[in-house]
C-alpha cells in the first residue's frame, strides 16, 4: 500500500465515549454514534453518512466511522502517516467486541503511550500472498515475493528450470527451488559445485590386483610381467609359460607366479636359465669311489671302474695296458694287448655318426693294419670306418637310448706280408649312454 505522507482530511470526529465493561446483559443504552441491535445483543455503530442528511458540507465526502463520521475530500484516499500518531483518541467500546475503532494508519495499530505500531500482517495471517509465494512485511503493509529459484508467472510462483541455462558441466538435477550437478562416474564435483574433475581412482583403491593407470574419467589396470589381465579388467592371472612351448626347457619346465623356471635331472646343473650341463663328479670330488676304483665321468653320473682292470691271463704293464705274455698258450688266440677307455654318449644321437677314433700309437714298419670291432656290438649298433693304414673311426650306425652300457674290444689286426708276421692288439672301449639326449 502506498503511504501518502501529507494529510489532506478534515476530521469530525463524534468519538465514542468510553465505556467500562457493561454490567448487566441487559443492558440496552449505547453511546452515541451507537444503537442498540437486539438481534446481536450488542451496540451497533450508526452509519451517519446514511441516517444524516447533509452529513458532510460542499466538495466533502463522508466516511463512516465507528461511533462517528468523517468528512474527507473527494480525492482523499485512506492513509497513515507518523503525523497521525497524535491523534487523541479514546479506546474502543467495550461493547463492540467485533468492531474496533483504529485510529492509526491503514497497516498500523495502536500501541504504547498512544503510538503507532506496524501491524506484520504475515505473522498474523493478515494478507493475501499465494501459498506459493513468501510474505515480506514491510512498514505499513507487506509484499509476496517468490522464494529463491521460483519466478512469478501470473500471481503464482513457478519454479525456476535452472538446468535449461546450462550451469552444470556433465549432469544437472532440478529441484523446486533449486538445482544440483552432478558428475558422470570417474569425475568428481569440483569446489564450485557445477565443473566435474576427473577422479585419480588409482589413490581412491581401484581394484586393480597389480598396477593401476589413472586416465580422464577412468583407470585401466595393467599386470606385472608373467601375468595376464583376467576377464573382469582388475584380476592378474599367472600365465602359464610352460604351457606355451615345450622348448622353453631343454628338460622340465616349471610354472611359478610370474615366471617359469627351468629344472635339470640329477646330475646335471643348469646352464643359463634353460639348458643342463652334466656335473663332473669325479671332478668335484662328488663321486664316491674307493681308493681301489677311478671314477669315470658320464652324463648325468659317474662310474668306478677297478684301477686294476688287467684279466686272466692278461697281466698290467702300465696303468691302463694289460698284455697277454706269449708263454701262456691261452694267449696265442688273443690280441697280444689290450688298451682300456672309456666314454660316454648322450641318448637319440643322429646316426650314422663317429664317436672315437682310433689311433694306433706303435706300428710295425711295413705292416698293413686293419680295424675291427672283435666282440661287444651283439646288435650291430656300431661299425668301424677305416680312415688310413693307421686310423680308424667307430660309428655309431643306429640310435640307441640310455642308459646302457657297450663294452667293445676294438681290434687292430697288423700283417707283414714280407715277413708272414700277424699280431693284433686291442682297445676294450666301454660306451656308456646317458639317459638324456643332454
Ligand atoms: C557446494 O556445495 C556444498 C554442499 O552443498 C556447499 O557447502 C558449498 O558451499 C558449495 N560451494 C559453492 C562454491 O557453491
Ligand atoms: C702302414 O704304415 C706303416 C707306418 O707308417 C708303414 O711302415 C707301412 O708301410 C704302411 N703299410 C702300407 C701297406 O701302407
Amino acid at each position: 500500500m502506498k503511504l501518502v505522507s501529507c494529510l489532506l482530511f478534515t476530521l469530525v470526529l463524534h468519538a465514542a465515549i468510553s465505556q467500562e465493561a457493561s454490567e448487566s446483559d441487559t443492558y440496552m443504552e449505547c453511546t452515541e454514534g451507537y444503537h442498540w441491535d437486539p438481534h446481536t445483543q450488542h451496540c451497533k455503530d450508526v452509519n451517519e453518512c446514511e441516517t444524516i442528511p447533509d452529513a458532510c458540507k460542499g466538495e466533502m465526502k463522508c466516511f463512516n466511522h465507528y461511533g462517528g463520521y468523517l468528512c474527507l475530500p473527494r480525492s482523499a484516499s485512506v492513509v497513515s502517516s507518523n503525523e497521525v500518531m497524535g491523534v487523541d483518541f479514546q479506546g474502543p467500546s467495550s461493547r463492540t467486541e467485533s468492531e474496533t475503532y483504529n485510529p492509526c494508519p491503514h497497516g498500523y495499530e495502536p500501541g504504547l503511550h498512544d503510538t503507532c505500531v506496524d501491524v506484520d500482517e504475515c505473522e498474523q495471517d493478515l494478507h493475501d500472498c499465494q501459498p506459493s509465494q513468501q510474505c515480506i512485511n514491510t512498514a505499513g503493509s507487506f509484499t509476496c515475493r517468490c522464494p529463491d529459484g521460483y519466478r512469478k508467472i501470473g500471481t503464482e510462483c513457478v519454479d525456476i528450470d535452472e538446468c535449461r541455462y546450462r550451469y552444470c558441466q556433465h549432469r544437472c538435477v532440478n529441484s523446486p527451488g533449486s538445482f544440483s550437478c552432478q558428475c558422470e562416474p570417474g569425475f568428481q564435483l569440483a569446489g564450485n559445485n557445477r565443473s566435474c574433475v576427473d577422479v585419480n581412482e588409482c589413490d581412491m583403491g581401484a581394484p586393480c590386483q597389480q598396477r593401476c593407470y589413472n586416465t580422464y574419467g577412468t583407470f585401466i589396470c595393467r599386470c606385472d610381467q608373467g601375468y595376464e589381465l583376467g576377464q573382469d579388467g582388475f584380476a592378474c592371472n599367472d600365465i602359464d609359460e610352460c604351457s606355451y612351448s615345450s622348448y622353453l626347457c631343454q628338460h622340465q619346465c616349471v610354472n611359478e607366479p610370474g615366471r617359469f623356471i627351468c629344472t635339470c635331472p640329477e646330475g646335471y646343473q643348469l646352464l643359463g636359465t634353460r639348458q643342463c650341463q652334466d656335473i663332473n663328479e669325479c671332478e668335484t670330488n662328488a663321486h664316491q669311489c674307493p681308493e681301489s676304483q677311478t671314477c669315470v665321468n658320464i652324463h648325468g653320473g659317474y662310474q668306478c671302474v677297478d684301477t686294476n682292470r688287467c684279466q686272466e691271463p692278461y697281466v698290467q704293464v702300465s696303468d691302463n695296458r694289460c698284455v697277454c705274455p706269449v708263454v701262456k698258450p691261452e694267449c696265442r688266440e688273443l690280441p697280444f694287448s689290450i688298451v682300456h677307455r672309456y666314454m660316454s654318449i648322450t641318448s637319440d644321437r643322429p646316426v650314422p655318426s663317429d664317436i672315437f677314433q682310433i689311433q694306433a700309437t706303435s706300428v710295425y714298419p711295413g705292416a698293413y693294419n686293419t680295424f675291427r670291432i672283435r666282440s661287444g656290438d651283439e646288435h650291430g649298433e656300431f661299425y668301424i670306418r677305416q680312415i688310413n693304414n693307421i686310423s680308424a673311426m667307430l660309428v655309431l650306425a643306429r640310435p640307441v637310448t640310455g642308459p646302457k652300457e657297450y663294452v667293445l674290444d676294438l681290434e687292430m689286426v697288423s700283417v707283414n706280408p714280407l715277413m708272414s708276421y700277424q699280431t693284433s692288439s686291442a682297445l676294450r672301449l666301454t660306451v656308456y649312454v646317458g639317459p638324456h639326449a643332454f
